[in-house]
């Protein structure tokens, strides 16, 4: 039996990135709902228990109480911001609401180092963000350290390994607060750093299987890191019960079609069903330069194709996304908290509900890093792995304007050589998205002898670390002139190259 660190889910956003440290510290964790039975985690063999921050008050009438018995299991327990204050109201000490929030970055004195804080400097910057406070001790616990504006911001009871802080060590603006999980792990609760992302293959293919059953799983693949990392997973999993879905919208750069066949067909052997719809998606946008407009109409025909292409391929029962954890971050459930509220991006239209698909998605709690660790291990190539992010609408919004063949046409041909050239330097690995767009402008050139009354091709590359926010790439001055003058050579239709030297903001990262 693998050891189980379990994290009682109370509700944080921040719950996933607890789990997300322990990973890290090559530790296994699960995510419990918060009311789970001790006896449940008992039987489970967890050797300690983290309760999570959560939205709640002790004092509201549905705030959420684990079942008292986690106390007497022997086990170590850390609580963490509200799971602080439930070990102060369970175990007989004083909450109070507080007037005013403590939120943002404060400064901890360790007064006493002990097992938790280990090996840490006296003072650290830690990540706040609560209402209520501990004013009184429960019985048996000790005081280790303070913020400004609690006195009784860390808590030990030593004897029975109970552990209680005000802060998050787990986001990223508490200073070393992975030591503090690991003084937790390896120092209290004894455990052994000995997990890795193949663990956790091997588990998510044995629940996709107890799951899945002998049913049929569908999965709409659009070649990106999620979804491509969800099927190989499904496929390794259930073999042929999975069916794999690919849209050519019309709207995909040189090759892309191509290559997804040969690498899930062909390679990977698995049953993979590639529609076109190119002529459909066309026909729909044909006249349509409002950017919104366009998106709206590529999201519903994506939506009618992939319902028809379902009728012909016959019943199944679950639709496979390759949701990943910042997905449904803005949610605040996902292992049966307080507030069931699951938003997912990847839904596909509402299609779930409407055909009765159950939905099943395996990478539903871990990061985009996490989820790049797991298609390596599976065996996809770097390509797949580590491709640049591609919008859902694809080349549908990097044609501004109105959409036609012939501009679709000069487009594939730019971007090809704009994406062999940063293949070939190494810069492709180095920036966020690298890609061309087009503009419904004519600029004059001179080819020869002769005018030349032709296209713009606009080049945008940028560096960024989550997309909300981006800059634009230095590439060396010999890469851009090489690109540049590639295009206009090679490219039938294109006068001029241009380069966006826009930031996010004000700009963003696509054109429309
Ligand atoms: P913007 O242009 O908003 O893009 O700075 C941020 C990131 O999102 C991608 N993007 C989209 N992805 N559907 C998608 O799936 C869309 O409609 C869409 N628009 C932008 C964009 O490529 C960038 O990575």
């Amino acid at each position: 039996m693998p050891q189980i660190i379990a994290v009682l889910d109370f509700g944080s956003q921040y719950t996933q990135v607890i789990a997300r440290r322990i990973r890290e510290c090559q530790v296994y964790s699960k995510i419990y709902p918060f009311a789970t039975t001790a006896a449940q985690l008992k039987a489970d063999g967890v050797i300690g228990i983290i309760l999570s921050g959560g939205p709640s008050s002790v004092f509201a009438k549905t705030a959420p109480i684990p079942d008292r018995a986690i106390f007497e299991l022997g086990v170590p327990v850390l609580g963490v911001c509200y799971g602080i204050q439930l070990m102060g109201h369970l175990l007989g000490g004083t909450v109070s609401q507080s007037a005013h929030r403590e939120y943002g970055n404060g400064t901890l004195t360790i007064q006493k180092a002990g097992r938790l804080f280990a090996k840490l400097p006296k003072k650290l910057r830690v990540w706040n963000s609560h209402g209520d406070r501990l004013i009184a001790l429960p019985p048996g616990f000790a005081a280790i350290g303070t913020t400004e504006n609690s006195e009784f911001a860390a808590i030990e009871d030593r004897k029975r390994n109970f552990y209680g802080i005000q802060f998050h060590p787990e986001v990223f603006h508490t200073e070393r607060g992975i030591e503090v999980y690991k003084n937790f792990l390896f120092g209290i609760c004894r455990a052994r750093a000995d997990w890795t992302m193949k663990d956790f293959i091997a588990q998510a293919i044995a629940d996709i299987r107890a799951r899945v059953g002998k049913s049929r799983v569908l999965l709409g693949l659009s070649g990106g890191v999620d979804s491509s990392v969800a099927a190989a997973l499904i496929h390794r999993a259930i073999g042929k019960q999975l069916t794999c879905v690919f849209v050519d919208n019309g709207l995909l750069r040189r090759g892309e079609r191509e290559y997804v066949e040969s690498l899930y067909q062909r390679n990977f052997k698995i049953d993979l069903r590639v529609v076109d719809a190119s002529a459909l998606f066309l026909r729909r946008l044909k006249g349509i330069s409002d950017p919104e407009h366009k998106r709206k109409i590529i999201g519903n025909t994506f939506v009618n194709v992939f319902e028809r292409s379902l009728k012909s391929i016959g019943h199944a029962d679950f639709l496979a996304q390759g949701t990943l954890y910042p997905d449904v971050i803005e949610s605040v459930a996902i292992a049966g908290n307080p507030a069931a509220l699951i938003k997912s991006h990847h839904n596909v239209g509402g299609l779930p509900a409407r055909m009765k698909l159950k939905l099943l998605e395996p990478l539903r709690e871990l990061f985009k890093d996490e989820v790049r660790a797991v298609g390596s291990s599976l065996g996809l190539p770097r390509e797949v792995v580590w491709r640049q992010p591609f919008p859902g609408p694809g080349l549908g919004v990097r044609v501004a304007g109105d959409i036609t063949a012939a501009r679709l046409e000069v487009l594939r041909a730019a971007d090809a050589i704009l994406q062999e050239e940063m293949m070939d330097s190494g810069w492709y690995w180095k920036v966020w998205q690298s890609f061309a767009v087009y503009l419904p402008v004519k600029s004059v050139g001179v080819v020869g002898d002769e005018r030349n009354y032709a296209d713009v091709i606009a080049l945008r590359i940028v560096e960024s670390k989550d997309a909300m926010t981006a800059d634009w790439t230095r590439l060396p001055y010999d890469l851009l002139q090489k690109i540049s003058s590639r295009i206009t050579n090679e490219v039938r239709g294109v006068s001029r190259v241009v380069l966006d030297i826009s930031s996010k903001p004000p700009a963003t990262i696509e054109w429309e």
